[in-house]
């Protein structure tokens, strides 16, 4: 998404520098040209080499280098590009950009050009809390700087709270939505709500039935649904996963809270139903730890769940203009996901065989059969990323047509 893009990387000298290695990885691989500049303080974190080597450009450090300025004058250098990166924006660099300071060549990069700016602070958390930072970073939203972050966290030094480097990740995110146009967000002005991962239903304070769902998909599908413009709801179970920046999570555990959270946010135009619902709950769940007795645990009375899907699927006023379905089977999958096509009362639903051996669950490809009333679409093998971005054009399609 950002091929021909050409970012001029700002690094300020801070150790969330080292994210940087990342970010630039990140960009290239969506095809943007990064050339960088280093201040002098961020050569203690990251060294000019490694910066180089990954973005395959000069580097620049110095103001006053006769052959850098000969090659590329300064304000050239900030000009050539679509869109400046500050990444971390020390409490220094902010402090600088906000009062027009220029006595580095990152700041005098930073004041000698009109491209666009986009930083993303990191700093202790008394550093991003003082009143000084907090009036350069107000000067510079009015100023159109578009800032990314911070994160609350553990800190470097530490301490815990906001001043964390957001993840490279979300620095993407924000560049590519910066140079989205209308025809890469088909899905602005919709709100989709996605469930992902498992439920966890409680057998005692420290014990619960669970299931194999790592979320991966939900979750990327949920990405893909942001990139594309929806204002985006995920409902998570249980998962080890970085949430995909920009969209709102609701973390739940069991099955319940999952409907409860769903019916909270309806409203919504799209549902997509990726979540691996534990069908049963422990009726007879004990508020203390069940100690072991002489021999087998006394029965767990097992009731069913409600169905989120079923559910929503048959609203009468509020169901939503699509519903998607996922169904996880080992066997017949076809036949299966075209029955629960109709028991379930969704749109479409996305089938896939999780036998052990497809190495699915849990792994970091799928390959879906799409069922719909018109029929069955085979996609390939594909990375759970591309599968979330193939299903959501799917999704923004039909939304066009039906529109
Ligand atoms: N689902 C749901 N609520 C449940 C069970 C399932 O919303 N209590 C949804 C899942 O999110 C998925 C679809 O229903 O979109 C099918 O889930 P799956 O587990 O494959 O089917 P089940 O209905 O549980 O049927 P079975 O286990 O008998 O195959």
């Amino acid at each position: 998404m950002l091929g021909n893009k050409r970012i001029l990387l700002i690094i300020g000298g801070g150790i969330a520098a080292y994210k940087d290695l990342i970010l630039i990885r990140r960009l290239r691989g969506r095809g943007a040209a990064v050339q960088a500049v280093l201040t002098k303080a961020a050569e203690q974190f990251v060294t000019p080499l490694a910066v180089a080597s990954l973005t395959e450009n000069k580097v620049y450090t110095d103001l006053f280098n006769l052959t850098d300025e000969s090659e590329m004058g300064h304000i050239q250098l900030s000009r050539s590009a679509d869109l400046l990166v500050v990444a971390p924006a020390t409490a220094d660099l902010m402090a600088k950009m906000a009062n027009g300071q220029a006595d580095d060549l990152a700041s005098t990069t930073l004041l000698a050009t009109d491209t666009p700016v986009l930083i993303a602070p990191a700093m202790n958390v008394r550093m991003w809390e003082h009143p000084a930072t907090k009036r350069n970073l107000a000067a510079l939203r009015s100023d159109g700087v578009i800032v990314v972050g911070p994160e609350q966290g553990d800190m470097a030094c530490g301490e815990y709270g906001y001043g964390r480097m957001s993840e490279p990740e979300a620095i993407v995110a924000a560049i590519e939505a910066f140079f989205a146009t209308e025809a890469d967000r088909p899905l602005a002005g919709y709100k989709v709500l996605v469930t992902a991962g498992p439920t966890h239903e409680p057998i005692d304070p420290v014990r619960y039935i669970a299931n194999r769902s790592s979320g991966q998909q939900g979750y990327a599908i949920a990405a893909a649904s942001q990139r594309l413009g929806a204002e985006t709801v995920l409902i998570s179970g249980p998962t080890t996963l970085v949430p995909p920046p920009g969209v709102t999570v609701r973390r739940i555990e069991t099955a319940q809270q999952m409907l409860d959270a769903c019916e909270a946010e309806l409203p919504c135009d799209v549902g997509i139903f990726a979540a691996a619902v534990a069908d049963w709950r422990v009726d007879n769940a004990s508020s203390q730890k069940i100690k072991k007795q002489n021999g087998a645990l006394p029965g767990l009375q097992l009731v069913e769940n409600p169905d989120i899907l079923r559910t929503i699927a048959h609203l009468q006023n509020r169901r939503p203009r699509l519903v998607v379905g996922f169904a996880a089977e080992t066997q017949d999958v076809i036949t299966n996901a075209r029955r629960k096509l109709e028991t379930k009362g969704c749109d479409w639903i996305v089938a896939n065989d999780v036998s052990p051996a497809t190495g699915i669950m849990g792994g970091p490809n799928n390959a879906v059969h799409l069922v719909t009333a018109q029929g069955v679409e085979d996609w390939p093998d594909l990375p759970k990323g591309e599968v979330g971005l193939r299903l959501m054009q799917r999704v923004a399609d039909a939304l066009r047509t039906a529109a």
